[in-house]
């Protein structure tokens, strides 16, 4: 009798390790995404065309949000290593700090994609998906160079530089691509930069918050701009654009007599296209994260299933442990004259949501 219970128990046992590995060749597989925070819109829908086509593959999705705060980022990418995720997909908040707990990843051999954001040190890293951000700032600057004929122009025009958050390798990547078409502008003396605040760390804009950059330049107005006004102002990002446009506007910019200045950005965010159509900010980049979101459950899942997945790029994106294969898609510099044709003909918005 206890040594047929005890068959049984084994039979058990065995009948449920069969199950188990049923499970995972029917591609009932999870995915660990870790995503910065919700407080930008562009982000919550990263996540939502991940989820959603990570799902319709079959796979399950763990999706957490930190808050852009890193700790939680860590705990979580922790609790997804610790129930036996998958595969990581990984928005960073700060690329620096991750690299302890991607080694515990690496242990359980759970790959790791960086998704838009690269993470630094970290030799766990197998892939990464993002758009060409150096392109990013290049866009932005010759959208400055154009407006301003800078060519042709004599000006001098006043203008200030901002620059994304420095624990975030895309942020470096933006301002060295704006500032190889500005640079030469400044020096020659047709740009401005009265607050001579030129370098990246003068720039920077911790964890891309709105509200900094708007303490900023509340600033730099009062400093440097009481008896001459302002053209135009570098922003690498749509929260960051509006933040200095509420500084702007507080002190009469966006009247007839006083003209809001050129102000770029980036995400093509729905409050900072309507503030373009209202003629506001200038121009936004749009980059596609229905496309992005695309590319990143394509590389999941090609290293799921054990194949190579696509890449276009071997060169560019160095974490400090080595160069990461990436895929780079091209971003779209959007203003009030093409952003039906960019944005609503391709469904990113409704005429609807735009009013
Ligand atoms: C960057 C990203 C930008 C922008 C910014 C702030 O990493 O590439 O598109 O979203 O973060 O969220």
């Amino acid at each position: 009798m206890k040594k047929f219970s005890w068959m049984l128990l084994l039979l058990i046992f065995v009948i449920t390790l069969v199950g188990c590995n049923a499970d995972a060749d029917d591609g009932n597989k999870t995915v660990g995404l870790a995503m910065p925070t919700k407080s930008s819109e562009r982000w919550v829908k990263d996540g939502e065309n991940m989820k959603k086509e990570f799902e319709a593959l079959g796979y399950s999705v763990d999706m957490q949000y930190a808050e852009d705060v890193v700790e939680n980022q860590v705990s979580q990418i922790e609790n997804m290593i610790t129930k036996g995720v998958d595969i990581l997909v990984i928005a960073s908040i700060d690329g620096e700090a991750l690299s302890e707990v991607l080694g515990k990843a690496q242990k359980q051999e759970i790959p790791v994609i960086a998704y838009d954001r690269l993470i630094m040190n970290s030799d766990h890293v197998s892939y990464y998906a993002t758009f060409d951000n150096f392109e990013v700032g290049v866009l932005q600057a010759k959208y400055i160079e154009e407006k301003l004929s800078l060519e042709t122009e004599e000006g001098p025009f006043n203008i200030e530089l901002f620059a994304g958050s420095p624990d975030d390798n895309n942020a470096y990547f933006f301002w060295d691509g704006a500032m190889s078409i500005l640079q030469p502008y400044i020096d020659e003396g047709k740009l401005i930069v009265k607050s001579d605040q030129t370098d990246f760390k003068q720039g920077a804009t911790l964890r891309w918050d709105g509200s900094v950059a708007q303490g900023r330049m509340d600033n730099l107005l009062s400093a440097h701009y009481s008896s001459e006004d302002i053209d135009v102002i570098l922003s690498p990002f749509d929260g960051i654009s509006r933040g200095v446009i509420s500084s702007l506007k507080a002190v009469g910019y966006g009247s007839a007599s006083k003209p809001m200045p050129l102000v770029t950005g980036q995400d093509a965010e729905l409050a900072s296209v309507k503030s373009i159509v209202a003629g506001e900010q200038t121009q936004t980049i749009f980059k596609d994260t229905r496309e992005l979101a695309k590319k990143a459950v394509d590389m999941a899942d090609s290293v799921l299933k054990g194949e190579e997945p696509e890449v276009n790029d071997k060169e560019t994106y160095d974490n400090g442990k080595g160069i990461v294969p990436s895929y780079l898609l091209a971003p779209v510099s959007v203003d009030s004259t093409n952003y039906k044709e960019v944005l609503v003909d391709s469904e990113y918005f409704t005429e609807e949501e735009l009013k």
